[in-house]
Order: structure tokens, then sequence, then C-alpha cells
């Protein structure tokens, strides 16, 4: 089989090398990949949004299953584009990205279809969205309703903080067209989780469940950010609870998405807010797999990964997949200055020798000319532990993430830190602490 993967950051990196596992003699293309990609695939120079030259090369090298990794290019209808020409794709169509790509349209499916998440308004207009910031009760959250990589979300603990963020995103253009739409929202408590479920628009199998670090820094402080880290699996994501978001959520939502005329294909990926009774409310979905989620759920995944996303891709019950004993923690390692401005262009130096259990997957990284590697994006590179525990993995990525050097390096020492606790509270007294 040949296969084609979609995209540039670590969770490319982490589908290649997860397909390439399962499928050592199989041709494997990415594009546009990166470092990481180049030694287990071969890169094609084609930007992921670039649906023509996309769709030319897929033909090309006679691509049986191409499987789409970011959000631009499924909002943008690569996937359409490529079944209408007959080839098997793993992601939905663009009606159906939707549901990441519009935080309005996510709102309108969850209120139709009976699923439960924070109180909202979505406005265009900057008067009314003002009158309704008025009327909230404090905390509050205003999103961008477009695309915003991660930026979207604004927390906001007074009325008047909400109402400069509105100001902002509708008056400002402080998100560009992403932010003409805005969605305004109670703030939830609780924990986060990530679940993930491959679906063909109609079954589904659950991936093993994540938890993201959206804050820049440790203590779950500083601006949002795509992601500075995650782990899997999530201890208080048990059977019961992920019975209940397939019963609640991903079904209800599934068979809204058939009534809208938008099956949707692919990685359904839910954001969950699990209140501190136990029940979870969703808010947001996403189109694709999770990143840095999938570099620490794809390792995991022992077997039925490359089986699953050919037949959801071609309308089929999607393959159970098979998962290993064991725990993942990832760590970000970005770039000075991420979010917002990242500094690029300094040379990376990743020892030879890594701790065993340790993945490093690429994400901005480039090969100058000289054959150096150089930090080009936010997030540089992902270091992935593995490990028979949750605190053997935490430990070998905390230690690969340092034994990493860049000039401008930086990343979040407490990935895992519920967890963390979680596990010394269950420990007997006087144990003592292995971190
Ligand atoms: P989103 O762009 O909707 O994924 O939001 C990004 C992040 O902002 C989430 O992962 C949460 O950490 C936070 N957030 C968004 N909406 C809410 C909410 N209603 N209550 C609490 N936190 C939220
Ligand atoms: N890590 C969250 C996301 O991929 O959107």
């Amino acid at each position: 089989m040949r296969s084609l993967v979609i995209g540039s950051g670590g969770r490319e990196h982490a589908l290649c090398w997860a397909l390439r596992r399962e499928n050592p003699d199989a041709e494997l293309y990415c594009a546009p990949g990166n470092p990481g990609t180049a030694e287990i695939a071969t890169n094609l120079p084609i930007a992921a949004d670039d649906l023509d030259r996309i769709a030319d090369a897929a033909d090309m090298y006679g691509i049986d299953l191409t499987v789409v990794g970011p959000e631009v290019p499924l909002a943008r209808g690569l996937a359409d584009r490529l079944r209408a020409e007959g080839r098997a794709v793993f992601g939905p169509s663009a009606a159906a990205a939707q549901i990441e790509a519009s935080k309005a349209f996510a709102k309108q499916v969850m209120s139709d279809a009976g699923v439960r998440t924070a109180p909202s308004g979505a406005f265009t207009d900057l008067e009314p969205a003002l009158a309704f910031v008025d009327r909230q009760s404090e905390p509050l959250v205003v999103k961008a309703s477009g695309l915003a990589a991660g930026k979207g979300a604004i927390v906001c603990t007074t009325r008047s903080e909400a109402a400069k963020a509105v100001r902002w995103l509708l008056d400002e253009g402080g998100l560009g067209d992403a932010g003409q739409t805005v969605v305004i929202e109670s703030y939830l408590e609780g924990e986060e989780l990530s679940v993930m479920a491959v679906t063909n628009g109609k079954d589904v199998e659950l991936l093993p469940v994540a938890q993201d670090h959206k804050r820049l820094l440790d203590g779950d402080t500083g601006p949002n950010t795509g992601g500075m880290g995650a782990y899997s699996p999530v201890s208080i994501a048990g059977p019961a609870l992920l019975e209940r978001v397939k019963r609640d959520i991903l079904f209800p939502t599934l068979e809204q998405m058939q009534r809208l005329r938008a099956p949707f294909t692919g990685v359904l990926y839910t954001g969950l807010m699990i209140d501190p009774s136990g029940i979870p409310w969703v808010i947001e979905y996403n189109c694709r797999l999770g990143d840095p989620e999938a570099q620490s759920i794809l390792p995991l995944l022992s077997q039925g990964l490359t089986d699953s996303l050919w037949r959801a891709a071609r309308g089929q019950p999607p393959a159970r997949i098979n998962v290993a004993r064991g725990a993942a923690v990832t760590t970000v390692l970005a770039s000075r200055g991420y979010p917002e401005r990242p500094e690029k262009g300094a040379e990376i130096k990743v020892p030879d020798a890594l701790p065993s259990g340790a993945i490093v997957f690429h994400a901005g990284t480039r090969r100058g000319e000289d054959g150096a590697l150089r930090v080009d994006g936010g997030r540089v590179l992902t270091a992935t532990g593995l490990g028979t525990t949750f605190l053997e993995a935490q430990r070998i990525s905390r230690q690969t993430a340092e034994s990493i050097q860049y000039d401008g390096k930086v990343f979040r020492h407490d990935i895992g830190r519920r967890e963390a606790a979680r596990v010394q509270q269950r420990r007997p007294i006087g144990a003592s602490q292995q971190v």
C-alpha cells in the first residue's frame, strides 16, 4: 500500500512513525513533512494546503491512502478533492470539518444534538456582543469562531476583560477573519481530557485518552498555546466515563452531522471538561488528531492503526486498535517567543544516545544547507517517553527534553502534573518519590 501523510508537525512525524512501524516495507510519503519524517518517509515539497499539487502528487505516486494531519487543508476541502478523484482519504469533508473551523457551527451542533456544553452566544456585531457580556456572570471565555492555531480562546476573569477581548476581535480585527464571529461562553470548572475516536461517520473506535497542557508555563500559567505537552492514558478516564462520552457525546454528534448531510469521517476529537461530579462537557471539537496528544497516543498503539484508518477512509467500521500496556508522556520543546513571535534559526543538538523509551518527533525544524538542524517554528520538537509506568514515562520525557540543546529552548517541566499528584496519593505512606 502507498500512503501519503499531509502536514509537517510533530503529529505528522508521529503518524509516519506509527504507519512505518506497522508497514516496514510500504511506500510512505509526507507532504511537506519535516527533517524527522524525511528519515522514515519520502518528503514531497508541497504545502499542506496546496490542493492542486497534492492531487497531482497522489496521481503521480499512485497513492492508495491519504491521511490528513492538520485542520486547514481539511477545512479547505482537500478530502473532498481527493475523494472526487476516487481516492481513499482519512479525514473529513470541508462541510464536516466546520465542526472545528467554526466554533459557532460547533455550538449549534452541540445544542441540536443535546450535548452538554457551556451556555454561549455567537455574534458578528459589537453592540449585541457587549450587551450579552453585560448580562453574563464571571468568569467568561471569549473565542474567535474561526481557526486560530490554539490562540483563539481568551479566558476572562471579569466582564470588563471579556468586553476588551470582544472589542479586540470584532473591532480591531485582532485575529483577522477568524475573529469576525465571536463565541462568548461561561467558564467551566474541572479537569480537561482529550478523547479521540476513529470513525466512519457512524461507528467509533476510541483511541487512548490523553490530557493536553494548553498553557505555556509550569503550573498551567501563561497564555494558551497549541499545546505544550500531553500524556496517555489518564487514570480518571475509566470505562464508565468513556461509555458515557460515547453515549452522550460521540454518537449524538455523529448522528447530528448525518442529519446535516455532512457525515464526519476521520478522527473526531472532543476536548472535554470533566466537572467535579465526573460529568463530561464539551469545550470544543477538532476534526483531526490532537497535537501533541498524537505524539503520546500513537506510540502506544500496538496493532490495528493502518487497518482502522484504511477501513474508516472507505466508510467501513474502523478496525479494532490494540493498545500496549504502559504510559507515554510528551514534552513539547518550543522556541523563545512562542506563541506570539517565536525566534527561528538557532542550531539544534539532539544527543546521539537517548534514554531507552525516548522518541523525538520533529515539528518546527529544518535542515540548513550545511546539514545542521535548525529551529524553524514555535513548537520545535517533542520528546516522548514510553515507560511501564506513568512516572517512568514522565522521567524519560523530561530527561530527553533536558538533553536537547538550542538557544531559546522553552519547555514545561511539569507535564502530567495532575496524574503525578494522583499517583502520589495512591502510594502507601512512606514510599519514596521516584521523580
Ligand atoms: P478552545 O480553543 O475552545 O479549545 O479553548 C482552548 C482552551 O481554553 C481550552 O483547552 C481550555 O483550557 C480553555 N477553555 C475554553 N473554553 C473554556 C470554558 N468554557 N471553560 C473553561 N476553560 C475553557
Ligand atoms: N492539542 C490540542 C489540539 O491539537 O488542538
